[in-house]
């Protein structure tokens, strides 16, 4: 018998509870032994919970109790639940997380932390909730250089985007839909100006390319400035707009990773990706497109990923995962302003397709939404070229790369 704490019993934690309970049964046979939670850690009260006993508010119980040999941390934020997981790798008990926020921040710590004291810290959920990539990016793509990873990476976002596309809906009132709906917090910050997607792929760039990359450190924008217009431009290039988190190799092994919007071709596996859920592409050099698609959040969804990493470290008590990556000193994150894409540019003024043909020779018109603007595809210009480009020409209401 595996004894278990929980730490944090939120949305994911209280799940992770539930799938333990009511998969007991296969989760025993595919641990080779039953996984019993005997502590919950959370500040709050749950009076209607019926297993009051397991509740703790001082973290040293875990800590201190030899019986533990796992931790699921689904807290989230990078405080108590840094220190919370240190502790326990420290005390040497594995370490199972949801928590994209901690990884991305301070993934390569942990894990040295972790293989100093011969444990397992698991992150399978942290990225795609319930999809599996942590662990087909860190075994079965192994014998490839990943070139690209495209993530439709959040699934508030995508939703929102979603409804644009499908219903007419404005940002606002999509927005709002997916609040009523739960999927979006009262502050969506986190979510629809890309720091979600942005922690995601830092996360999926580590792992790909062996070195740690700082949010801080990666470009981000998020989706809060579409409006339909855009969106009915996008159409007309036979595109939609998708919100991706993307990292792209180059030949000497440094790479670009960022996170925008962009016009996403219909012929893509991407474009079809609708409302929650959530989708990542990964580009092999010997395999070519792989996607990876499914439920990017929710409570039993993610819970299940959490639990497997559980079951993983239960299977495998005595050994570890070969799991880590560089602190980041490589310097393997290249600015963006070098990657080259082609642009959708928008502008207005009663001279915009004028000073658009002009200014983008050679490019692809699309016909105005509006009086006084217009719209084009640019050709292939760096982002330091488009910004430089997008100042001088003022006025630009809309700018999107295309993948
Ligand atoms: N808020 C996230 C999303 C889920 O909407 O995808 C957790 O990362």
């Amino acid at each position: 018998m595996f004894k278990a704490a929980i730490m944090g019993f939120g949305t994911v934690g209280s799940g992770v509870y539930e799938v333990l309970e009511r998969n007991a049964e296969v989760v025993a046979k595919n641990a080779r032994d039953a996984i019993e939670v005997k502590y919950i850690l959370d500040l709050r009260d749950f009076p209607e919970a019926p297993y009051q006993e397991k509740f703790v508010k001082d973290f040293s119980v875990i800590e201190n109790d030899p019986e533990i040999s796992l931790v699921a941390e689904t807290m989230g934020g990078k405080g108590a639940a840094y220190e919370f997981t240190k502790r326990c790798l420290l005390a040497g008990k594995h370490v199972v997380t949801s928590n994209k926020e901690l990884v991305a921040c301070h993934g390569a710590e942990l894990l040295e932390i972790a293989k100093a004291h011969n444990v397992n810290y698991l992150f399978e959920a942290s990225v795609g909730g319930g999809i599996p990539i942590i662990r087909p990016m860190l075994q079965c793509l192994t014998a490839n250089h990943m070139t690209q990873i495209a993530g439709i990476l959040n699934g508030t976002t995508n939703y929102i985007l979603t409804r644009m596309i499908n219903a007419g809906l404005t940002f606002d009132a999509a927005l709002k839909e997916a609040q009523e709906k739960g999927y979006a917090e009262a502050n969506p910050s986190a979510d629809v100006d890309g720091v979600d997607a942005c922690r995601k792929i830092c996360i999926l760039s580590d792992i790909a390319y062996g070195d740690h990359v700082y949010p801080e450190k990666v470009e981000t924008e998020g989706i809060s400035k579409i409006t339909l217009q855009d969106v009915s431009y996008a159409a007309q290039a036979d595109c939609v707009v998708k919100l991706l988190g993307r990292a792209v190799l180059q030949e000497d092994d440094t790479f670009y990773a960022f996170v925008a919007p962009h016009f996403v071709p219909k012929s893509s596996p991407l474009a079809c990706v609708d409302g929650v859920f959530n989708a990542i592409m990964v580009t092999g050099d010997m395999l070519g497109d792989s996607m990876f698609y499914g439920q990017g959040a929710g409570k039993l969804a993610t819970a299940s990923a959490v639990v497997a990493d559980m079951i993983d470290c239960a299977r495998h008590h005595e050994r570890r995962r070969n799991i880590g990556w560089g602190d980041g000193s490589k310097n393997l994150l290249r600015p963006l302003d070098d990657f080259a894409s082609r642009w959708y540019v928008r502008l207005s003024g009663a001279d915009a397709q004028a000073r658009l043909t002009e200014t983008f020779a050679g490019c692809t018109l699309l016909q105005a939404a509006a009086a006084n603007e217009a719209a084009c595809i640019t050709g292939e210009l760096t982002t330091a070229q488009m910004k430089q480009t997008a100042a001088t020409l003022g006025a630009v209401t809309g700018c999107m790369r295309l993948l």
